[in-house]
């Protein structure tokens, strides 16, 4: 078979599976690389919240592709249960995030103002009202922003539906192949050089989380990303304690099918390190325990970690690189690539066929930390 193709993905994560389905339906011969295992790294430590409205704390460029991306959820679980047979797992039981001091329920009230006037719902609910609703929540919790929206997914299988799906349609996708560099001639890229030999395309996408970075200084560009750890731990309640997804200043109680709960996660910037730590899991303890007191009777399950890609200005790089046409980057969706994944597969897929974007890349393009230092 011959190692010419249309469009070469780097990168078996959620951001790389959704930008090589997206190619793989507008038809042309598609290679994806994986130097692990699919779905390996950040996008299957994921807890699968569709946080639009949660993780988002004002208006903004990431707001408004955060909110369009989320509403994209229903159709790409369908399609992709169509495609591969996987169910993403899609729960709209929406997302209380909620408020311990008087400080934080009026921070929370304006964000809520913000939110309305975008068009978005949020609404509160008093100590009480949280109660009546989710009555294991701690007394202490003073009220909360009840977001409806804001779904959650397994993000395993949705990263793995991404792939599957891309596979049905004809994309050729290898693990344990590592990209080492690009071929690159007269201002263009020519193909990708890797541990099982050369792969040539005029269209190559790195879509490698956290070590975009490292491979692409071999391009001569520095982007401004960084790891940022994140650990998680999961247990199993023999009755439903939660129904709604619980979050408080960036850690939160996700509650999955089967009594399951995921709790999240440290924020352990600059570290590639992905062991699980004691004190990351007594931290997360410590959290789960003052928003639900009653955690402590659920059975342990397992704990993992995931090395989420930061950039110094919070918005992820979705474009072309500024010296090589047909290298294109989309990294740096942090706290929000499950999230975000639906729309960075069509907007990667439209640049690559050279269409007008549905959305304004300008606020994330490649090259916008450069522009602004000189
Ligand atoms: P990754 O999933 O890291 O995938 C990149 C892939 O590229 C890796 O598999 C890597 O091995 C491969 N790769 C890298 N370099 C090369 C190379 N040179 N050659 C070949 N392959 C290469 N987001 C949400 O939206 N909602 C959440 O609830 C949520 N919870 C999270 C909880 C935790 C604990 C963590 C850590 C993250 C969470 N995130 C969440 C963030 C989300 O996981 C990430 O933003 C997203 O997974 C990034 O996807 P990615 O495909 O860019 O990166
Ligand atoms: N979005 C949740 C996390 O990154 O931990």
């Amino acid at each position: 078979m011959s190692n010419t193709y249309d469009a070469i993905v780097v990168g078996g994560g959620v951001i790389g599976g959704a930008i090589a389905y997206n190619l793989a339906k507008r038809g042309g011969k598609v290679l994806l690389l994986e130097k692990d295992r699919l779905a390996s790294k950040s996008s299957g430590a994921a807890a699968g919240m569709l946080g639009a409205q949660s993780e988002m704390d004002g208006d903004g460029p990431l707001f408004q592709l955060a909110r369009k991306s989320r509403a994209m959820f229903p159709k790409i679980a369908e399609e992709i249960k169509e495609n591969s047979g996987i169910d993403i797992g899609l729960i709209n039981k929406g997302m209380l995030k909620v408020a311990l001091t008087e400080q934080e329920q009026q921070e929370y009230k304006r964000i809520m103002a913000i939110q309305n006037q975008s068009g978005e719902q949020a609404d509160w609910f008093t100590g009480e009202e949280l109660r009546r609703k989710e009555p294991a929540l701690s007394d202490a919790i003073k009220g909360a922003m009840y977001i409806e929206k804001d779904g959650q997914v397994e993000a395993d299988q949705l990263t793995l539906g991404f792939l599957k799906s891309a596979a049905a349609s004809g994309v050729v996708i290898k693990e344990y192949v590592e990209v080492y560099d690009f071929q690159l001639s007269k201002g263009k890229v020519e193909g990708v050089v890797t541990n099982q030999g050369i792969f040539t395309s005029e269209n190559v996408i790195v879509a490698g989380g956290a070590w975009s970075q490292k491979l692409l200084l071999e391009t001569g560009l520095q982007l401004d990303t960084y790891p940022v750890k994140g650990e998680c731990f999961s247990v199993v309640t023999h009755r439903q304690m939660l129904s709604t997804t619980i979050f408080s200043h960036g850690y939160y109680l996700v509650p999955k099918k089967g009594g399951r709960i995921v709790v999240g996660a440290t924020v352990m910037p600059r570290t590639f390190n992905q062991k699980v730590s004691l004190n990351g899991i007594s931290i997360l303890l410590e959290q789960a325990k003052n928003l639900m007191p009653s955690i402590v009777e659920a059975e342990w399950e397992r704990a993992w970690a995931g090395i989420r890609p930061q950039t110094i200005d919070g918005l992820p790089y979705l474009g072309e690189h500024p010296a090589y046409k047909g290298l294109y980057i989309a990294t740096g969706h942090f706290r929000n690539g499950i999230l975000l994944s639906p729309i960075t597969g069509v907007v990667i897929a439209d640049l690559i066929e050279g269409k007008p974007t549905s959305e304004n890349l300008e606020p994330f393009r490649v090259d916008r930390l450069v522009r602004q230092l000189t």
